[in-house]
Formats: structure tokens, sequence, C-alpha cells
């Protein structure tokens, strides 16, 4: 009776005595548990000695387990070498931009171009998938665990500094052509041969901000590289065992479109309550950004199910671990696993709880994801086969948000005053709080036709594929919207050498005069144009302001004080059959929404529920229809007017029309009737 939606936990047997196994079998059976992750930390228990293996632990665990029904993804255990390796070898260990060694004792600390490390990976990632390929019980592996976690994306070990020369020649050609693209004149940089070549080290806001872009994106290729030896090891051996990795999702240091191309399925480490400043919409675009790294159904592969240490995320309250399984299905997942099964009594991760206290004994989180299994079962055989369909898409690509981070680089962080991914956020936060599903889009490699709106948040690197991307998407038919730098810079990180916005001046009918930055609090007010956008309204804006000079477009918003008092802030150009529309400044959140608001009215996007605050609507369709997850992440209940519209709730089997409530942490899945 394995449902359809994976769901289980992270389990470490090893940590636990084999007399416990049996009862944490039971116990996940009883949970209603047909998966689990085991091994990706195991490697010393596996291969204590080089090339001495012992798999008779995991295979008696993955036995017991598959005997209740619970299937296995195996971890490579790759994420945390074993001592005998960093003695054999202590140039496994990354260096720091400071030169300074990574710690041996711990996790992620080894670098992906040193070819030892690459041979002990090689060596036991095949020994494990010859192992493991015949075993019934397990369905697939996730490779290594959290590439980039704990700041480990960049080694200036003597490998990669060679390697890095060797990627830039392969790119450049030649040494002219380096200096050119990358602008190495400035301070007399020039390279006289290949071998003077240093990766740049920090700060890198002394450094040429090209080469520091390719060395982002060469750390990112190593990475994408290191994984790909694995890949083809399972490939080869064991094909009809899927391959997947666990991704941060808003973590922005690799190209996650090419860490995710290989594999057949993303994974998404979800912890909600962890970091300082997440909230609602960017969890959820967290979600998002996971689904759309292949459009397709994703796993959530950690589940946050207790107190991330104590200080960092309290205990999550009674009912946020059902809301926070539900909202993965809900955005486009194919299931759950939490982690992890059972906090651990050592190590540190002591107050990393997990769903079974340091005791073991099952209580209220046990319970929870209990009934939650339960729910999933009642609504797996709707959910199959089904995926989030978005109208609107967010434009996302790594090297922008690279560029723009050694920006906000430049001045301790506050040139823009932002993150890298705030422009993103903005426009993602209307489209979030009005219900509009949204996808994102590689601008350098996907057709946008099927979206009715693009928006194309401060791309403000550009290339002949992207420009011509964008443009043909507005010539037939779409809305694009822009914000500030858009086009400011070419693919190098060298800014342009036209007006801006550079080569989108026509698409956007504009050229911006002047731009200032905002330091501090300083803000300046603009105003919308009716016949425009559909209302008037003021709004402040921080940061950046820049003065837009129409030609061809229209002005959709005036600057009110400051500077540019009366100049246009926001325009409007038709372009071919669609409509450009350029911001110049980041707007308050009540502008986007405006503009939200417009889109939806003026170019017919559909929202799955009106607005409330708290509500979280999302819908996933098929061809057998189309089921809305409505979930209140308030305190406090709330009503929403179901538009005419009647449903069938899947979880109490009831007819649901007129006004649809919903308590306080609660949440409805509704099957559409008509
Ligand atoms: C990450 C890792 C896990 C564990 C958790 C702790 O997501 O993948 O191994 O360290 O964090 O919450
Ligand atoms: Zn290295």
């Amino acid at each position: 009776m394995i449902m359809s939606l994976v769901f289980g936990a992270d389990y470490y047997p090893e940590h636990w005595p084999e007399e416990r196994w049996p009862k944490d079998a039971e116990l996940m059976s009883r949970a209603g548990f047909n998966t689990v992750r085991l091994a990706e930390f195991a490697w010393s228990k596996i291969e204590p000695r080089e090339d001495e293996y012992d798999f008779e632990w995991l295979d008696k665990a993955i036995g017991l387990l598959g005997g209740k029904g619970i299937r296995t993804i195996l971890g490579t255990p790759t994420a945390a070498p074993p001592p005998w390796i960093v003695k054999a070898h202590p140039d496994v260990l990354r260096l720091d931009g400071y030169g300074r060694r990574a710690a041996e004792g711990t996790r992620k600390n080894y670098c992906p171009n040193n070819p030892h490390y690459i041979e002990h990976s090689k060596r036991i990632v095949e020994k494990m998938a010859l192992h493991y390929r015949d075993n019934r019980s397990v369905i697939g592996w996730q490779i290594d665990n959290e590439f980039g976690c704990h700041a480990s994306e960049l080694c200036y070990c003597e490998d990669c500094v060679k390697a890095f020369r060797e990627w830039l020649k392969r790119k450049h050609q030649s040494l002219e052509k380096l200096n050119k693209a990358c602008g190495l004149i400035f301070w007399g940089q020039e390279y006289g041969s290949w071998d003077e070549i240093c990766p740049p080290r920090p700060p890198f806001s002394m450094q040429s901000p090209s080469l520091n872009l390719e060395w982002r994106r060469f750390s990112s290729d190593s990475w994408v590289r290191y994984q790909q030896t694995q890949v083809d090891i399972i490939r080869k051996h064991a094909p009809h065992q899927l391959v997947t990795h666990n991704f941060m999702g808003l973590y922005k240091e690799l190209d996650y479109f090419k860490l995710a191309e290989p594999l057949d399925l993303v994974s998404f480490d979800y912890y909600p309550m962890w970091s300082r400043d997440a909230n609602l919409a960017a969890s959820a675009m967290a979600h998002d950004v996971m689904r759309s790294l292949k459009k397709k159904p994703y796993w959530t592969m950690e589940l946050q199910s207790g107190a991330v240490r104590t200080e960092r995320a309290p205990i999550p309250r009674p009912g946020a671990i059902r809301l926070w399984t539900i909202q993965s299905v809900a955005r486009g997942a194919d299931g759950t696993i939490y982690f992890r099964w059972r906090s651990c009594r050592f190590g540190c991760e002591e107050y990393w709880h997990g769903i079974l206290d340091h005791d073991g004994v099952p209580r209220r989180r046990y319970s929870e994801v209990k009934k939650v299994s339960e729910e999933l079962r009642k609504i797996a055989p709707h959910v199959a086969g089904t995926s989030v369909e978005a109208e609107v898409a967010i434009a996302l690509d790594y090297d922008n948000i690279w560029a723009m981070d050694l920006e906000v680089d430049y001045a301790d962080k506050n040139y823009y005053g932002i993150n890298s991914w705030q422009p993103t956020l903005d426009c993602y936060t209307a489209l979030y709080s009005r219900n509009i599903p949204a996808d994102f889009v590689n601008p350098s490699t996907e057709n946008m036709g099927k979206y009715k709106a693009v928006f194309a948040p401060s791309m403000m690197l550009l290339n002949d594929r992207v420009e011509r991307n964008l443009k043909a998407y507005v010539k037939k038919g779409g809305v694009l919207v822009a914000t500030p730098r858009t086009g400011a810079k070419d693919w190098n990180n060298i800014i342009v050498n036209e007006p801006l916005p550079g080569r989108l001046a026509d698409l956007f009918g504009i050229t911006i005069e002047e731009y200032t930055g905002l330091p501090g609090d300083r803000k300046v007010e603009i105003k919308t144009v009716k016949a425009e956008l559909g209302r008037e309204g003021r709004h402040a804006c921080k940061n950046w302001a820049e003065k837009l000079l129409p030609g061809e477009a229209t002005a959709a918003a005036r600057y009110q004080i400051g500077l540019y008092s009366g100049k246009p802030a926001v325009t409007m150009n038709r372009f071919g059959n669609g409509t450009a529309i350029y911001i110049g400044t980041f707007a308050d959140p009540a502008f986007y929404s405006a503009l939200a608001d417009w889109l939806t009215k003026k170019h017919k996007i559909e929202t799955v529920l009106p607005y409330a605050a708290g509500l979280e609507a999302t819908e996933r369709s098929g061809s057998d229809g189309h089921i809305v997850f409505a979930l209140n992440f308030d305190e406090d209940a709330l009503e929403i007017a179901c538009d005419g519209k009647i449903y069938q709730d899947l979880l109490t089997g009831k007819k649901a029309a007129g006004t649809l409530k919903i308590e306080g942490l609660d949440l409805r899945i509704l099957k559409v009737l008509d």
C-alpha cells in the first residue's frame, strides 16, 4: 500500500544500537512512512579503511525497513570524508581565500577538484552502486549532501587554481581576449602568461568584477562537474534507480539550473524557521524555485520537524509541521521526508531536533506526522500526475545574482542597499499575496512563450541570447516587467557602451538620463498614472532612482519629490504585440500589488483564490482536474469567498461553496467540481 507521494524521514541507524532498529521501523510504519534516506554521512562506517568495506549493517537496516514497506534513498557519503582520507591526503581539504586550510574532523571541508578526493569518491560510489543496484528496496540516490553548504563553494588550492586557468583558457582562448573581456588594464593587471593568473581573493571589491564573476562561474562549474562524476557512475551501474541532490532553496552561490540538469529530480531541504529573515513569501519562493529548476515535481528531502538548535528556531507550533508538509505538496512536491527521525544524542547537531526527541519516545510531533500521513494518503490518488501550472514567470539567472552580489559587496553591502534576491522577492511577494502562481525561468535557455507575463527583476547582465529571448517574448504579445539596472552590463560584467538600458532601449522605449543611489533611509515618492496602471496611488521608493526619458514609451508613474520630481519613474511601451514595463526604482510592496492587480484585470491572469491575510493558495492540475490548496498560516481563522466555484473537500468528503472558512493554522484541500 505504497502511496504515490513519498513520505518518511532522514534516518541514521548508525547512530543507534541495532536492537532499537525494529522499534524504529515499527513506529515509522505506523506513521505511514514509505521512504527513508540513509547513509549520507556514513562513509567511515561503510569504508572504515581504504578499500575495506562493511555493508552488513546497511543491508540489515535497508532490509528491516523494506520488510515494512519502507523504501530507501541512499546518500552517497561524500559530504563527509573519513579521517583516513584526510590523513593520507591532507590536500583534499579546501583552502580559503586567505590560504587557510579547512578543518579536519567535520563535513563539507573538501575540494571538488582534488584528484585524490575525486578518485576516492568515485570508488565508494561505484562500490555502493554495484552493491545496491539489485536491492529492490533501494529506489534511488542522493548525490553528496547540500553542495555549497557551510560556505564551501570556493577553494583556492593549487588544483583549483590550475583548473581555473584551464577553464579560462578554454573559454577565452587567448590572453589578449581574456585581458579585454575582463578589463584587466584597469590598475594595470593584464596577464602576460596563463600561470600568472590567480583567482580573486577577498576583499573582492578590490578585484576585477569580471574576473570575480569568472571565478564564481568556475567554482559553480567545479561542483557541477564533481556531481557529474557520481551521476555517471550511478547511471552506468544502476540506470533504473533515480538520482537526486538535496538543494537549499534560495541558496545562490551555485548555478542551480546547471546542478539540476543531469538529475532525475530536484529535492529540497526546507527549514521554514531557520533563516533569520525567513518570511512566508520567501519560503514559498524557495519552493517555487525548486519546482522550476526542472519544471516538474520535486521532493522535500529534509523538512524541519523539531527545533533547529534552540536559539535559531523554536519548536514548531502544533499544526506547523502539517502546514509545511501540505505546503510542499501544494507548491509541487511529490512528497516529504522529514529531518530527522530522532534527535541525535551526540555530535554538533545535538540540538537539531527531529520527529522524536533524544529519548526516542513518540510524542506530539510524532502524532502530528502520523496525522499528516493519513491526510496525504487521502489526497495522493488525486494529486498523482498533477503539477502546478503558472501563467506568470520570473526570470532567474545565477550569473546575474552573482554579478549583483559582487556590486553589493563594493560598498559594504550597501550600494543598492539590497540583497541580490530582493528585486526578485519584491515581484514575487506581490504575486504570492495575490495567490497568483509563478514559475521561475532561465532566460538563457527557456522559451517563455507560454506565460502571459514575465518579470525580469534587475537582469543587469545581458547577452545576445537573453536579449533575443526577451524581445521575442514581448514581440509575440507577452508582458515584460523589469526593475533597475536591467541591461546595464554585458555578460562579462562590464558596463555597456551605450545609453542605458543598453540593448533594451528599443524594447522599453526609453533611455535612462541619470540615476542616483539613495543612501541610508532616503526615500523618493512616485505617483502612478491611472490611465496606465488603472489606479492613482503614491508609493515610497528606496535605494535607487533612475530618471527615465521616454522615447516611444509612456509614463506609468512619476517621481513626486526629490531630484527627479515630475519625471517618469515607471514606463510602459508597446513593442510588437506586447508590452514592456520598466520600473526605475525599488518601490514599496503596495506598488507591486497594484501592478499585480492591474495584470490580473488587464491581462486576465487568474488567481487561485481571492486575497486574505495569512492565506497561501495554490493549485495543482492534471488531466483529472484541479486541486486547490488553501493554507492559513495565521493564528486567526479566515474567510474567503469562493467566487461561485464549487469544491469537494478532499479531507472531509463534503462539498464546499459560498464562503470558505479556514481555522487558524489550518488548511483545506479542495477538488474543483465546477
Ligand atoms: C542541513 C543538512 C543536514 C543537517 C541539517 C540540520 O540541511 O543537510 O545534514 O545538517 O541541515 O538542520
Ligand atoms: Zn581546491
